[in-house]
């Protein structure tokens, strides 16, 4: 139930997903609160973003007879996390598809220019069979996002996404400026950025929302 908002990026309207963002955007919310729901919202998106993954045929035998089925292959899926707060919706994601592989970009935003500065890169071994689904849960300005999928190309994977829980339309102009054959799936794009970076109204600081930093 993903509906396009623009070409290639897609908003998950289905309404398990609206109502856990919208108790997730509360500032009461408590970050055990807050965790679970992102995790469970994360596998909601994980359901949709492997919406049109490949599937193979194998064989199997049924307590009555064999047949040829269809598997899906996890190893070929690598979750690239944008740290910290990917980490969020790693676990719900891996939960649905828990045989994917698992990659990590450490960027940081510098504070006053809001550039995206690299500070850790590692992925699994020959990405260049394997789908990548890039996670973090806020499209801001798109710096991280741009620079973690400009890394990912370098090592030329079959196929990238990315998938965030809100964007703001200056982030998905971003994204799409610089990678316009990396699809956009999220749960909202809400209205603007302000002076700090920060998503409005969106649901605050997720890394400190998640760890309970702040
Ligand atoms: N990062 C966040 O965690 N929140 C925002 O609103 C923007 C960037």
């Amino acid at each position: 139930m993903a509906v396009a908002y623009q070409n290639n990026v897609y908003v998950v309207n289905h309404p398990l997903v609206q109502h856990k963002l919208t108790l997730m955007r509360r500032k009461d919310a408590s970050t055990n609160t807050f965790r679970r729901l992102l995790r469970e919202l994360a596998s909601l998106m994980a359901y949709e973003v492997t919406a049109d993954m490949p599937l193979s045929d194998i064989e199997i035998e049924t307590p009555l007879e064999k047949m040829m089925s269809p598997v899906m292959d996890g190893k070929k899926l690598v979750l690239v996390s944008i740290l910290r707060a990917g980490t969020g919706l790693l676990d719900g994601m891996l939960d649905v598809v828990p045989g994917a592989r698992v990659g990590h970009v450490g960027l940081y935003r510098d504070p006053k220019t809001l550039t995206a500065v690299e500070y850790y890169f590692k992925m699994p071994q020959e990405m260049n069979e394997r789908h990548v689904i890039v996670v973090d849960p806020m499209l801001a300005t798109g710096n991280s996002a741009v620079a973690a999928v400009d890394r990912i190309k370098e090592l030329h994977p079959k196929s990238i996404k990315f998938v965030c829980l809100v964007g703001c339309p200056e982030g998905v102009k971003a994204m799409q400026t610089a990678h316009p054959d990396v699809p956009i799936y999220a749960a909202s794009i809400d209205r603007q950025l302000n002076d700090h970076g920060y998503i409005l109204p969106g649901l605050g600081d997720a890394g400190d929302r998640i760890f309970g930093t702040k």
